[in-house]
């Protein structure tokens, strides 16, 4: 089994991407939480946290909500770099920087323990029908 890390209350996770998903901006809390460094994580595309235990269909709901220009939120586990994972409550909102170009945010707090249980059974289920 690998070590769960349990955010805390006022981890607060946020990453930038390009239109394709690479990563264009880290904070520290995600730095820290995924075991990356800023450099490390900077022009990788966003499924270098992907957990092998997400369905492709969490991600695919995401992808078409935000490039439809709207807000996504959902529940994402994710890998550390160390081979353990955490739990997250995602918000992931389009925008444009003032250069003019189109990236997307996301915004990650704690999951609770319920909502965790039911998302590691949903998202099980989910898989085994890929
Ligand atoms: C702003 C943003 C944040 C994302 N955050 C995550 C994340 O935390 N974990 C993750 O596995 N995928 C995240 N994704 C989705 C990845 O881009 C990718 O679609 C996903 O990891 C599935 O990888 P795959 O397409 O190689 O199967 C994010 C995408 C965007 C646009």
């Amino acid at each position: 089994m690998s070590k769960e890390t349990i955010l805390n209350d006022y981890t607060f996770l946020v990453s930038e991407t390009d239109e394709k998903g690479i990563i264009r901006f880290a904070n520290d809390d995600f730095c820290q939480i995924a075991g990356y460094t800023l450099e490390e994580m900077i022009g990788k595309p966003h499924n270098l946290v992907r957990h092998p235990d997400m369905p492709k269909a969490a991600f695919k709901d995401l992808w078409d909500t935000v490039k439809k220009g709207q807000v996504w939120t959902g529940y994402v586990k994710n890998a550390t770099k160390l081979g353990g994972y955490y739990w997250v409550y995602a918000t992931v909102y389009p925008f444009e920087s003032c250069d003019g170009s189109k990236g997307y945010i996301s915004c990650r707090r704690k999951a609770s323990r319920e909502e965790i249980e039911k998302y590691e059974t949903l998202y099980r289920q989910l898989k085994a029908k890929e």
